[in-house]
């Protein structure tokens, strides 16, 4: 078994540990920034931990109203500027808390005084130290290159801090379901194995969705780069409409995340729109009458809340990316060119 597969079936486990774990610290935190009446938001992160970050900006936005912005480290360290984040939250997200050009921004915000957050799946380093505050996603060791439980229990840290942050106790009742329900997500591995198949030849694809699951389809287009080497490129659907739909060809794979929601309404345009150019459409859905839109479908949980199906959506990319890269004969533990810790500067 590779280790990809076997920790993409540890998330139940790690996402109840990181929950567990984080408890008590997500309450002084939300206590802290409710204190400081924050006014705006901050975080650094790259790769995987980024595409948390583009979740964070959406779920802190919706619950919070607090504007979110996504750093470019480039301008602390390649351009030496800075920002002022002396009123803001400035978070870093990092599997290994090492990324050096995520820390230069912490380094900052700390010198100017602001609330600085770090989410790393470990306790001693780099970012954890510097960071006044501190989420432990407590994941376990992630020794697949490509991140997946570490990405989960990201996503899950930060949703359990809106939560307390916000006053949503239905928020923070309905996190602790869903390592149940990513279980139901892994049970579906004998239709990824058999699905898959079908695009053992594939070489590039779109993977599209909106609102809060555009972080997931920049997340499973960066699994199926690096384990398959196929040009995968991540959409939100409200983008490409305005210009990428040009490049669908008859027969190209679209990854559509379709849960029930707000963005169900746009996202079924856009299926009907990928149908109608002969477009070979993968729907990832909880709602039966998308489902029978693609050409092939897989099913997640049904969720009340729109900020958590990116959890089972993501799970489901996870096995795909994993089943397709073994289908197509390479080996998802040994990316080419890729190491498990990339640092930037
Ligand atoms: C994840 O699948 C990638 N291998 C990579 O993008 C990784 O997430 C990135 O290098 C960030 O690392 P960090 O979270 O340890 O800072």
């Amino acid at each position: 078994m590779t280790k990809m597969w076997k920790e993409i079936f540890q998330q139940p486990e790690a996402l109840k540990s990181c929950i567990e774990t984080n408890e008590r610290a997500v309450r002084e935190i939300a206590d802290a920034l409710n204190e400081a009446d924050i006014s705006s938001v901050v975080i650094a992160a790259r790769g995987t931990s980024d595409h948390a970050a583009v979740y964070g900006k959406y779920i802190i936005e919706y619950k919070l109203g607090i504007p979110v912005a996504l750093a470019a480290p480039s301008i602390f360290t390649a351009y030496k500027g800075t920002l002022k984040m002396k009123n803001c939250l400035v978070a870093a997200i990092s599997q290994s808390g090492e990324a050096e050009d995520v820390l230069e921004v912490i380094k900052a915000a700390n010198s100017q005084g602001a609330i600085t957050l770090g989410i790393t799946n470990f306790v001693d380093s780099p970012i954890a130290k510097e960071c006044r505050f501190h989420l432990f996603t407590n994941a376990g060791v992630e020794q697949s290159v490509a991140a997946t439980k570490t990405f989960t229990t990201q996503l899950a840290s930060i949703a359990q801090l809106v939560a307390h942050w916000s006053g949503d106790e239905n928020l923070a009742k309905m996190l602790k379901t869903i390592p149940e329900n990513v279980s139901k997500v892994l049970c579906q591995k004998e239709a990824v194995i058999t699905k898959v198949q079908r695009y053992r030849y594939m070489e590039e694809c779109f993977v599209l969705a909106r609102g809060i699951n555009y972080s997931i389809s920049l997340e499973a287009a960066l699994k199926i780069q690096e384990t398959n080497y196929v040009r995968a490129k991540g959409y939100a659907t409200s983008d490409f409409h305005h210009g990428p739909f040009a490049m669908v060809e008859k027969d190209m794979p679209v990854i559509v995340f379709a849960p029930e929601g707000p963005s169900l309404k746009d996202v079924k345009e856009m299926t009907d729109k990928l149908i109608s150019v002969g477009a070979e459409v993968i729907i990832v859905s909880n709602n039966d009458e998308i489902c029978e839109m693609g050409n092939v479908s897989f099913k997640i949980p049904k969720t009340e809340n729109d900020m958590i199906s990116p959890f089972y959506n993501v799970v489901l990319a996870q096995m795909f990316a994993c089943q397709l890269s073994l289908a197509k004969g390479l080996d998802p533990d040994r990316p080419r060119g890729l190491n498990k810790v990339t640092i930037t500067r």
